[in-house]
């Protein structure tokens, strides 16, 4: 790597009604140096006015999505050497709107979110909501890996579809979907499945299988949405056939005679 690493990066200020462009910055190299580094010594040293969102700086809070190279990535979780060259090129995500230079608007991600109930629905919650309600290792696992999205919408930004229809659901509310729908404890898939079967919804996704290329958390929302096709064609002939995760099905098929069975979801 070399001493210095050349950063083009994505100028918009709708304020001074210009067109985009982009700015050449010369940032020194460190060891362990990543795209958020990058970026904080840009606006701590040469520029201070360049746009840019983070947070936790950990992988935690979502906020730091950008493109580098063409490719969606969270800036404090991409160190510079990972990619191979010392010219970056930095955009803001693609499929959102630009507010400021690298700062989308994720007004759409956190709707779309929102439309399809990413929450427990079960009479006993609001009727007994301070008992504890348990889960089998087995439950938990039919569902963990879709609970580690953290919003950051760079599924979004990686999908092709996303890219040709505004009104797509999109891959994180689609794993979202998928999510409460395979948790033990929640009643709310019918709700769910109707919002998801629609011209806009499920059907819209043609496995490109960008998303989960993209996906810093291992969420895998191509496989959540898949399974999810799976569920709502079931749901339509009636079958209420077992719907899980392959990774489940073996650890089952691995567990002992004895050891307790997670009871069967219906779709
Ligand atoms: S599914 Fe992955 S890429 Fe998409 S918003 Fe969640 S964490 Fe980000
Ligand atoms: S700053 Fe929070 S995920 Fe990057």
């Amino acid at each position: 790597m070399a001493s210095d690493i050349r950063v083009r990066v994505f100028r918009f200020n709708p304020e001074e009604k210009a067109e985009p462009r982009f700015d050449l910055f010369s940032v020194p190299y460190s060891k362990g140096m990543t795209i958020l580094d990058c970026l904080i010594y840009i606006k701590e040293h040469l520029d201070s006015t360049l746009a840019f969102r983070s947070s936790c700086r950990m992988g935690i809070c979502g906020s730091c999505g950008v493109m580098v190279n063409g490719f969606p990535h969270l800036a404090c979780h991409t160190q510079v050497s990972e990619l191979g060259t010392d010219r970056l090129e930095l955009r803001p995500l693609a499929n959102y709107d630009v507010i400021k230079d690298l700062v989308v608007d994720l007004t759409p991600l956190f709707n779309k979110h929102k439309m399809v109930k990413p929450y427990l629905i079960s009479p006993q919650l609001t009727a007994d909501h301070v008992r504890e309600f348990a889960q089998t290792p087995l439950e938990l696992e039919r569902y963990l890996q879709f609970s580690y999205c953290v919003k950051c919408g760079l599924c979004i930004a990686a999908c092709p579809t996303c890219a040709t229809d505004k009104q797509f659901l999109g891959p994180q509310a689609l794993a979202q979907v998928f999510r409460y729908n395979m948790d033990s404890r929640d009643v709310g898939s019918k709700d769910r499945i109707q919002v998801i079967d629609q011209p806009h919804g499920l059907w819209r996704c043609h496995l490109a299988g960008a998303c989960s290329d993209v996906c810093p958390k291992g969420v895998d929302p191509a496989l959540a949405i898949q399974l999810l096709k799976r569920s709502v064609v079931g749901s339509w002939l009636g079958l209420t056939k077992r719907n899980v995760p392959r990774l489940v099905e073996e650890q089952e098929k691995q567990a002992p005679a004895d050891a307790p069975k997670a009871p069967p979801l219906s779709v």
